[in-house]
């Protein structure tokens, strides 16, 4: 059965004394709410990850995420983190291919493809981000357009490899706009992709694989979404920097 997943993806936000304090409230509403069943992964840039992780400990489903990772294991490329090193200081998750990394960055769907191998070959759980920009939804496109973000960076992956990904579906258009896609969209979209990884892996696979809903999720649309049967929780940004709000979406289900 496929694991329900919030995932809070901090972008770069927070000096240390803010984000030990997210954490902590984070940890302690968590622990108090009783919390089950759900999969809670904290995306902290880079420099917080230690700390964080000093701070979530042990605590049962909460686990540790990098926002990225580079596609070499190491070596000359000043200012790059590798997947090795994520793995060293807690993190068993990494975020790749997220559309800020695509734009601003010109993450090619050939790189994000190593970026997959890397961070498979060192025991993370990559949470593959596809999604497609205003332009492309209006020309209605869209379906097209992320499967084929699939196809090219995911299918060359062995069925052994593919069954430790996690997919966020996060429309452009949605992120940090406060413009979220209708729960009726979302699922559209997941189902379309869950049905593509089927063609090329087999239903069960595709039924045992995450999908994620990314785009201006906040406490007050969060159960709407994760109530449709193709989306398996969410990719918070903006709210993830609440605890309560961050909180009550991990209460969605
Ligand atoms: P917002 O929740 O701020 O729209 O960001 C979504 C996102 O990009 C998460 O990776």
């Amino acid at each position: 059965m496929r694991k329900k997943i919030v995932a809070g993806n901090w972008k770069m936000n927070l000096t240390f004394d803010e984000g030990q304090k997210l954490t902590t409230e984070i940890v302690n509403m968590y622990k108090d709410e009783n919390i089950k069943d759900v999969t809670v992964v904290l995306n902290p840039p880079f420099v917080h990850l230690f700390p964080v992780k000093k701070l979530v400990g042990d605590t049962p489903n909460l686990f540790l995420g990098g926002q990225n990772c580079s596609d070499k294991a190491s070596g000359a490329f000043t200012g790059e983190t590798s997947a090795p090193m994520l793995k060293s200081f807690g993190a068993t998750y990494v975020i790749i291919g997220h559309s800020e990394r695509r734009e601003y960055f010109n993450e090619s769907n050939e790189l994000l493809t190593a970026k997959v191998k890397q961070a498979l070959e060192n025991g993370l759980t990559p949470i593959f981000c596809c999604g497609e920009p205003l332009e492309i939804r209006e020309a209605g496109t869209h379906e097209d357009y992320v499967k084929n973000q699939l196809t090219e960076s995911l299918f060359g992956l062995s069925d052994e490899d593919f069954a430790k990904i996690v997919i966020a579906y996060e429309p452009i258009w949605a992120i940090g706009t406060g413009k979220t896609a209708s729960s009726d969209q979302a699922q559209e979209m997941h189902k379309a992709l869950r049905d593509h990884l089927a063609s090329k892996y087999g239903q069960e696979a595709a039924d045992n694989t995450s999908i994620l809903y990314g785009g201006s999720c906040n406490p007050g649309n969060a159960k709407d979404i994760f109530s449709k049967a193709d989306v398996d929780g969410g990719l918070i940004g903006g709210a993830s920097l609440k605890s309560r709000d961050f909180v009550d979406i991990i209460k969605s289900f």
